[in-house]
């Protein structure tokens, strides 16, 4: 099977290097040999990390074989499967997959790594909107064992079906949405995470560091929001963000990130967001072990998110879980943690940060309903879960 990725960012050259492990050949296509030559430096540096740990047999050099590059679209002529990662812009996305329509082949399945974008906005320009699909991965894609599969309101079974294949024999875990939501299941929990830290810091109930402490040593996240915020860019974050609000979501006013942003403060990639980053590479913020930040306030609007997704029969709750556990590393579910510190607290966080004006607290009638009800998680035997 042939796969093409077209963008040699950080998510595309990470999908190529995970495509090329599993034994398919690759083309990566971008816009110029200097991108290209960049891309190649960083997936030999992630193969190197990898052979050196085990994690795979063949040498650096022959999985790199494997990746045929190029700056032209006529390598499209002969694959199976196109996957587009090139940066979140509406018009270049349609432009690439006009193209990518224009030269492959006919069966060709059409996959884009859109973090935000409408999948079927995306469809609509092409000839075969059966066979596009949203196929989203997760930074950095060679550890991240997620993708998230997200069918368009014209995307065939067929096609579903074989990107459910295809994710397995890549070696990652397929968590499929129903129907698409704006920011899918993943960036709608993430985006939530973000707010909540967000306001807590501009309403100075906490600090960056005392919520990233409260995140990495008391919920056991392996990241801090603002680090995580950091990594995957505050200009995507924001992105998100937005996207999400602008197509309906419950906006929380909050500045920190969009003045980080203006001040091209972007996170590791430009070298400063909420932390250092010298030369533009990630290192771990060091934290303080301590803090008063409470877990069950921190993931409150995370969690009415996932209960609003749960309702809306979007995913049930095992799979939010599989999307935190193998999209964002998470040592456990969102739901498992909101079940062991008790929906009854989360639900009293809601409130309380509700009643200060927050309208995009309101608590979710499902997540009302089970406290109401006595479902309280872990300590009264049912929750998300249920508990012998
Ligand atoms: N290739 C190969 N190996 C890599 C790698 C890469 N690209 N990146 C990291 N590693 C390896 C390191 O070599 C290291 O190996 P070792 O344990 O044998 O030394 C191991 O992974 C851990 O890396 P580090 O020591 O540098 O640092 P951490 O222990 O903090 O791990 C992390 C880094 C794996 C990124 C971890 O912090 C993590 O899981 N963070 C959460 C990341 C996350 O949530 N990603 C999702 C973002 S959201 C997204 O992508 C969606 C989009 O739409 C926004």
């Amino acid at each position: 099977m042939k796969i093409l990725v077209v963008g040699s960012g950080t998510m595309g050259h990470g999908i190529a290097e995970v495509a090329a492990i599993s034994g398919f050949d690759v083309k990566l296509v971008d816009i110029s040999w200097e991108i290209l030559n960049r891309a190649k430096e960083k997936m030999l540096e992630s193969l190197k990390k990898l052979y050196e740990k085990g994690t795979i047999k063949d040498s650096p050099e022959s999985i790199m074989s494997k990746i045929e590059m190029a700056v032209t679209y006529d390598v499209a002529k002969d694959i199976d499967i196109a996957i587009e990662a090139v940066p979140e812009i509406i018009d270049l996305k349609r432009k690439v997959f006009s193209e990518l329509d224009r030269v492959a082949p006919q069966h060709a399945i059409l996959a884009t790594n859109t973090s935000s974008i409408p999948i079927s906005d995306i469809a609509e320009i092409t000839s075969r909107k059966e066979k596009v699909i949203g196929m989203h991965f997760f930074n950095p894609p060679p550890i991240m064992k997620l993708v998230e599969i997200i069918p368009s309101k014209y995307t065939s079974s067929d096609t579903i079906n074989e990107i459910i294949e295809l994710s397995k024999k890549m070696n990652k875990i397929p968590v499929r949405l129903k129907v698409e939501v704006p920011g899918f299941v993943s960036n709608r929990i993430y985006f939530r995470l973000l707010q909540e830290a967000c306001r807590e810091v501009e309403a100075k109930e906490a600090t960056i560091e005392g919520i990233d402490s409260a995140a990495r040593y008391k919920l056991r996240l392996p990241m801090g929001i603002f680090e995580l915020a950091d990594y995957v860019g505050l200009d995507v974050s924001l992105d998100l963000w937005n996207v999400i609000v602008s197509r309906g979501a419950t906006d929380v006013k909050c500045s920190l990130f969009s003045e980080k942003v203006k001040l091209k403060e972007l996170g590791v990639k430009s070298g400063k967001g909420f932390y250092n980053y010298p030369a533009g590479k990630y290192s771990k913020p060091e934290l303080p072990k301590e803090s008063d930040v409470k877990g069950s306030r921190l993931i409150s609007l995370a969690v009415n998110e996932a209960s609003w997704l749960i309702e809306n029969k979007i995913v049930n709750a095992n799979e939010i879980d599989t999307v935190m556990k193998y999209g964002f590393n998470f040592p456990q579910g969102l739901l498992e943690i909101a079940d062991n510190l008790g929906l009854d607290s989360i639900l009293y966080e809601l409130e309380d940060i509700y009643s200060k004006g927050y309208s995009a607290y309101m608590p979710n009638a499902l997540l009302k309903n089970m406290v109401n009800n006595g479902y309280i998680g872990r300590k009264s035997g049912k929750g998300f879960y249920e508990y012998s």
